[in-house]
């Protein structure tokens, strides 16, 4: 087997990157809706949640691939990894649902995606116990924001709300594996900081 040197995994990690932010999702993934019943309000709170969704998603991506690249032992990189792949689905049904309502993913990806890399790179470098600790506070507090918007998506829109149920029972179960693996739990500034920059994320991204 080849080895692979660390410009062959910084070139892979930004073909990753790239693929992440630009790549178009099938529309297929998803069922045929029928949007025209919802109002032109419902329909700007549809698109302003699933946008917020998508770079959640897109953060998600960002932060497994940074923890990964730094994890201690394989066991951790491959389970890190795992997640990410299985982050990507929850990316490809925000980014057909936001096709489908006809609207943009955010323009401050690239920059979500920087600082969340970054960020990952950080939490791998403090050791797997914490990285995985963060990867469960991480997905604790989008579990929160995906119930707030399961009570304000519009009623009618069943396709956004199957869509934001399926990623909660996801993140929820990854939440609970990252603890079982050996999560330690973070002090409270640090999660009142992630706290503070997600709704920094989620305010801009509902607009930009
Ligand atoms: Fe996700
Ligand atoms: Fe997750």
């Amino acid at each position: 087997m080849r080895h692979t040197s660390p410009l062959d995994n910084l070139l892979s990690e930004v073909g990753h990157t790239l693929n992440t932010l630009f790549a178009r999702a099938s529309t297929q993934t998803l069922h045929s809706v029928d949007d025209a019943a919802l109002s032109d309000s419902e329909r700007k709170l549809s698109e302003g949640l699933m946008r917020v969704n998508h770079t959640g998603e897109i953060c998600a991506q960002a932060l497994y691939r940074g923890q990964a690249f730094f994890a201690k032992t394989p066991e951790i990189k491959s389970h890190l990894l795992q997640a990410a792949d299985e982050e990507t689905a929850h990316l490809n049904w925000c980014q057909s649902r936001l096709t489908q309502l006809d609207t943009h993913t955010s323009y401050l990806n690239p920059f979500w995606y920087t600082a969340s890399f970054s960020l990952g790179v950080i939490a791998g470098a403090a050791g797997d116990a914490w990285s995985l600790g963060f990867v469960a506070e991480t997905e604790n507090q989008v579990s929160e924001h995906l119930k707030d918007h399961l009570q304000r998506l519009p009623e009618q829109d069943q396709t956004s709300r199957k869509i934001v149920k399926a990623m909660l029972d996801d993140e929820t179960r990854h939440a609970e594996q990252a603890m079982s693996r050996g999560g330690r739990e973070l002090p409270k500034p640090i999660k009142m900081l992630m706290s503070f920059q997600s709704k920094v994320m989620t305010s801009s991204a509902y607009y930009l």
